[in-house]
């Protein structure tokens, strides 16, 4: 553990889970260039990034040996970790968090989490409703994000994006403003509010590959291929079944008219627009760029 110098017993300690991930590591980004003395939880602490006022522990959610690392935590985002368990890995978890001293959890959920009460997400929400902390969800509708990550090769080397999402419109939100959202949250101490974050529009895949095209300048197709095609090609590219299958799901609900909600909360909470796929695809360029011995 790298002990934290400083103002550390002058503020509320925050912890936050899934720092080597996109929202957690995103929130440890803008903490730190706040100036703000927190703790991070990882499971192995030589992958997470060392960050000016960031303490390392680590932390496993499953490892009740590792819960040590809430120790005089008082504010903490969590999340609920793909492919766990929530009772055996993240209920218990929090019960040792609110038994050691934490008063508030922003926990990160997905849009119309709500609504649809089989996911894992609403089970942590209702847990958290019925704990008597301090809690804020954020709703947060399908990342940008996911362009530059789990879609990354389709785009940089295969010139398209593949996903069964017909012509259905999906409100995309940046990591970044979910993130800005979960730190204004953490350092003001919101509490009783579930936020749900999408980007300023609902765009549909063609739109998407229309604004990748433009930003990379070169042509990008939206292949929309069937289901049954998605999995099966998913599946010969070496994902696995499970995430497949989860993906299909995902993009549904896309396809049928569910992912395309639109709200304000990122500019009610922020004060500023969220940011644009447009921008998003600027900023984040040089992941689809083909190395030299690609393009030839
Ligand atoms: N993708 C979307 O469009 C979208 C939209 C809305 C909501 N969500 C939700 O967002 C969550 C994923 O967030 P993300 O994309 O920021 O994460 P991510 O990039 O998928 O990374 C997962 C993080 O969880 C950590 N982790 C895994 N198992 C853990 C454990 N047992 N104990 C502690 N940490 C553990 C990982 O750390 P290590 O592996 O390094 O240990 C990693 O930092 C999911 O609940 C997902 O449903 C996703």
């Amino acid at each position: 553990m790298n002990a934290v110098q400083g103002d550390v017993h002058t503020s509320p300690l925050i912890f936050v889970m899934g720092a080597t991930g996109n929202v957690g590591g995103e929130i440890a980004r803008q903490l730190s260039e706040t100036g703000t003395h927190f703790r991070t939880g990882v499971r192995q602490p030589e992958k997470a990034p060392p960050l000016p006022g960031a303490e390392i522990c680590r932390f496993d959610a499953g490892d009740p040996a590792s819960y040590g690392a809430l120790d005089g935590v008082q504010r903490m985002f969590v999340l609920w970790p793909p492919g766990t368990d929530v009772n055996r890995d993240v209920l218990p978890m929090l019960e040792a968090a609110r038994s050691r001293g934490v008063r508030q959890v922003v926990f990160l959920s997905i849009l119309g989490a709500e609504r649809i009460r089989v996911v894992p997400h609403r089970r942590v929400e209702q847990w958290l409703e019925a704990s008597g902390l301090d809690w804020v969800f954020l709703r947060a509708s399908y990342f940008m994000q996911n362009l530059s990550g789990v879609h990354r090769d389709d785009v940089r080397l295969r010139d398209e994006v593949f996903l069964p999402a017909g012509r259905g419109r999906t409100s995309f939100v940046d990591v970044r403003d979910v993130a800005a959202v979960a730190v204004r949250a953490l350092k003001e101490g919101h509490r009783s509010r579930a936020y749900d974050l999408t980007g300023a529009l609902a765009l549909n895949y063609e739109q998407v590959a229309d604004a990748l095209s433009v930003t990379l300048g070169r042509q990008i197709r939206y292949t929309n291929p069937s289901p049954l095609k998605f999995v099966r090609v998913s599946l010969e590219r070496g994902v696995a079944v499970a995430f497949a299958l989860f993906m299909l799901a995902e993009y549904t609900l896309a396809r049928v008219g569910l992912a395309g909600r639109v709200t304000r909360t990122v500019q009610e909470v922020l004060g500023r627009a969220p940011i644009s796929l447009r921008q998003f695809a600027e900023d984040h360029r040089a992941v689809w760029m083909k190395d030299e011995s690609e393009t030839t």
